[in-house]
């Protein structure tokens, strides 16, 4: 019988490794080369560690190939669909969904640790008014750790579960308080009254007092419509295993720093535009194009190989048939459109960008599709958030996942410092 290993010659010496190939449950087998450079003197070379395993993960499971994306083995489309982002804060950290009574106590937690401590509140007039809130957050969560700056034992469950908690429950409130700061008005605080989502679009853009918008006939609500695309949009954003920003707060996690500094990192890291703020950049960039029938130049532009624009919110370096995340996006897309009877220029200029791109043999041989941030930017504008609170949107919902993958961390005792090699080229 094959033996379930890799052996890997030095064609120059003759001399051979063998190596052990550690079986997935899904997905891609790896070769555990730990021993290879005390084997053989060389490093491996792979930028981008495009071909690199960096942990064992139980959490999410992505098939690029397939385009498909579970959490603890749950699809996707199925969370999506028959589950909150409470439950599914829950499933990411306890590895299970809750059952009925221990969804209640959960998000009755969740409500009841909103609120931000009176000192952190005064952070927030350190920032100039037009501060991305990118920038408010990502500060704010570091200031968070000096508030709460108790050791976390990893083997006592409460206590663990407790800082996660905690940083889920005030990320929405750190957003919109930061986000009202670039106005320049007043913070809505918290409402236990109210559920995860539609509390932080109250805090967004309630008037002072906490009521909304009042016109002759009475106040406006927020739409059950609108909760539940954010919800979704929450859920889809949960986790993404070994990304770029989740690399980074393992990264953090693994020199031993604060947890809230491992998210801060991670939320700095979020804002490129080639990850999180792309959402941000596909409404730059469609209002850019400005109208349909300039869409067809900026597809020859993204296509020459001398111009470096792109297509913002075209590709993905997991997902080479579909993503699955863009595929439910996409429909809620067209049920808000028909919900809320919005058919904006925007929109129709997305539509065109998305049917020629799909066409086109550039974007299909290169396995270029829409990613879940070309629907996102598309539904934020429809749900009149501002383009600046999109990131921090995505930074709300992911908060779960880089929290669960630092306790992975935390918990896995094979961890090492993160503390990659170079190919040295200098003098
Ligand atoms: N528009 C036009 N051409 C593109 C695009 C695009 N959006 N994306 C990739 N290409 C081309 C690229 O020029 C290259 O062509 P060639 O082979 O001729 O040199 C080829 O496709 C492969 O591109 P790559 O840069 O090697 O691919 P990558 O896996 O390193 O990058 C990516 C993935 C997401 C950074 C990239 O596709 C991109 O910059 N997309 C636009 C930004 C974006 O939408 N980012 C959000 C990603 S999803 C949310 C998240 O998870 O963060």
């Amino acid at each position: 019988m094959a033996k379930d290993t890799m052996t890997l010659t030095n064609n120059a010496t003759g001399e051979s490794y063998e190596y052990d190939i550690l079986h997935a449950t899904r997905g891609p087998s790896v070769v555990d080369i730990r021993t290879f450079f005390a084997d053989s003197g060389l490093f491996t070379y792979d930028p981008g560690f495009t071909a690199t395993a960096a942990c064992e993960s139980t959490i999410t499971f992505i098939d690029g190939k397939k385009g498909e994306l579970r959490y603890r083995g749950i699809a996707i489309e199925d969370l999506a669909k028959h589950h909150s982002y409470m439950e599914v804060c829950f499933l990411l950290l306890n590895k299970r969904l809750p059952s009925k009574d221990e969804l209640v106590d959960f998000d009755l937690e969740i409500r009841h640790r909103a609120f931000l401590h009176r000192g952190l509140q005064k952070l927030f007039d350190a920032f100039p008014d037009d501060a991305h809130p990118m920038a408010t957050l990502s500060a704010a969560v570091t200031a968070l750790a000096s508030f709460y700056d108790e050791h976390v034992d990893i083997d006592d469950e409460a206590a663990y579960l407790e800082m996660a908690h905690r940083i889920i429950s005030k990320i929405p409130t750190i957003a919109a308080f930061a986000y009202r700061q670039s106005l320049g008005i007043p913070f809505i605080e918290p409402d236990i009254n109210l559920g995860f989502t539609e509390n932080f679009i109250t805090m967004m853009r309630a008037y002072p007092g906490g009521k909304m918008h009042l016109n002759a006939t009475g106040h406006d609500h927020v739409k059950d419509v609108e909760v539940r695309a954010l919800d979704t949009i929450f859920t889809l954003h949960a986790d993404h295993e070994q990304n770029a920003s989740t690399a980074v707060v393992r990264g953090v996690a693994s020199t031993g720093a604060h947890p809230y500094v491992a998210i801060s990192s991670g939320i700095a890291a979020l804002w490129g535009r080639a990850h999180g703020g792309a959402n941000e950049s596909v409404i730059a960039q469609l209002e850019f194009i400005g109208s349909v029938d300039k869409v067809e130049a900026f597809i020859e532009k993204a296509k020459d190989p001398d111009d470096d624009f792109r297509l913002m919110g075209f590709g993905h370096r997991v997902y080479k048939n579909f993503d699955p995340r863009a595929k439910i996006l996409k429909k809620l897309q067209d049920e808000l459109r028909d919900e809320l009877g919005l058919d904006t220029e925007l929109m129709k200029i997305a539509r065109k960008i998305e049917e020629i791109a799909l066409s086109d043999d550039y974007f299909i041989s290169r396995n270029l599709y829409p990613n879940i941030d070309f629907y996102t930017g598309i539904i934020l504008t429809a749900l009149k958030i501002p383009t600046s609170m999109f990131t921090p949107i995505f930074v709300i919902g992911r908060t779960v996942g880089w929290i669960t993958q630092w306790i992975e961390f935390k918990k896995d005792e094979t961890s090492k410092i993160a503390r990659p090699r170079q190919l040295y080229l200098g003098e």
